[in-house]
């Protein structure tokens, strides 16, 4: 007599979500402003299969120890935070924000570089909640990755990351209008490259940092209303002189959101770079998000034959800068840190082929 059939296993799942580097528009998102970020070809593919058991295991190819969370994790940020080792997290929070009807175990692999400004952490949140189940429209999972990401680290950071590596398409960059969340996707030229190069300062300072710029953009905001709609004119009318730098560095860069952008579809690529090195000036002098090895690369990078301007890119405080030049203007070996040039991809999904 034969045995019984066994059922069949489920069978497992991979998502892939992209990184991202931000052309131009940085702190606006937490202030109904505007961006104009890119998902770009490097990206953490999450492979997970479910079973009966009470746990979510994942091992990283980047990482010793793997994450392995409590399917009933509670998304309480106290007690995610105290999670060892520290990339379980970034698992827990979104276990605890998906909510999973069944643990698994699944690996994690990796082309992004971590902590380089690249938002390894948004596509890691990204494709961990895909593969978990996540509703897979693009702002609801941006929605539950940013949720998640607060809960992991404390930084109260906007929706910028988390949404651009659900939304995007390929060849595009994507212009967000935080008010709303209107998004519009910009086609990339295809006779410029973008080129990422890492200043080779870890991001340490960012945490509490960026939490004081965010509370010094509520003060300005208490009074002048959002920031991200303010005009550039009435920014300067702001008492106070720190509030004042930080208002004119958010309603200037969202003029230069529209400029660029408006630059690039026009194929104006020295005016779309002089628009990235004023950005990266305003966040310098005015938002103060800038290193002395940031400022240093972009002076570098903007005074070579090729470039049309250079920024960096994200919260800042070490990390990377973008640069965008002629095509095959800079030789990437000739950095002493790493350098990528990426190109526009598309946003996070189920990868379905083999
Ligand atoms: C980080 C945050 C984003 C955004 C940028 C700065 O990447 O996650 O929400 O605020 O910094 O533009």
């Amino acid at each position: 007599m034969s045995d019984p059939p066994r059922p069949t296993p489920a069978a497992a799942v991979r998502a892939r979500s992209p990184g991202r580097v931000n052309l131009i528009g940085d702190h606006t998102d937490y202030n109904e402003g505007l961006a104009l970020p890119m998902a770009v070809d490097l990206g953490t593919t999450v492979t997970f299969l479910a079973d009966e058991g009470t746990r979510v295991v994942l091992r990283s190819s980047a990482e010793p120890e793997p994450a392995d969370v409590e399917l009933r994790v509670p998304l309480d940020p106290r007690l995610i935070q105290t999670l060892e080792p520290s990339w379980a997290r970034y698992v827990a929070a979104v276990v605890a924000a998906v909510r999973p009807g069944s643990g698994g175990t699944g690996t994690v692999e990796s082309t992004l570089p971590i902590g380089a400004g690249l938002s390894s952490s948004a596509a890691l949140e990204v494709a961990t909640a895909l593969a978990l189940g996540c509703e897979p429209d693009p702002l609801s999972l941006a929605r539950t990755c940013q949720h998640a990401e607060h809960a992991a680290t404390g930084v109260p950071t906007g929706i910028m990351d988390q949404l651009v590596v659900s939304a995007a398409r390929q060849g595009s960059a994507l212009l967000i209008d935080f008010a709303d969340l209107a998004m519009r996707h910009v086609e990339m030229p295809r006779d410029v490259d973008v080129v990422v190069v890492h200043s080779g300062e870890s991001r340490s300072l960012e945490h509490r940092s960026y939490a004081q710029r965010r509370a010094e953009c509520e003060a300005a905001a208490h009074r002048m209303g959002p920031l991200g709609r303010l005009d550039p004119e009435v920014a300067q009318a702001i008492p106070d002189a720190l509030l004042r730098r930080r208002a004119r560095h958010v309603a200037t860069e969202c003029a230069r959101v529209r400029a660029f952008t408006a630059a690039l579809g026009g194929g104006d690529m020295h005016g779309a770079g002089r628009l990235m090195t004023e950005s990266h000036r305003s966040l310098a002098q005015d938002f103060e998000v800038s290193t002395p090895g940031l400022d240093a690369l972009v002076d570098a990078l903007v005074g070579r034959a090729g470039v049309f301007g250079a920024r960096l890119t994200g919260a800042g405080f070490g990390g990377c800068v973008v640069a965008l030049t002629e095509p095959g203007a800079l030789d990437l070996r000739a950095f002493r840190t790493p350098a990528w040039r990426v190109r526009a991809a598309g946003g996070a999904h189920i990868v379905t082929d083999p």
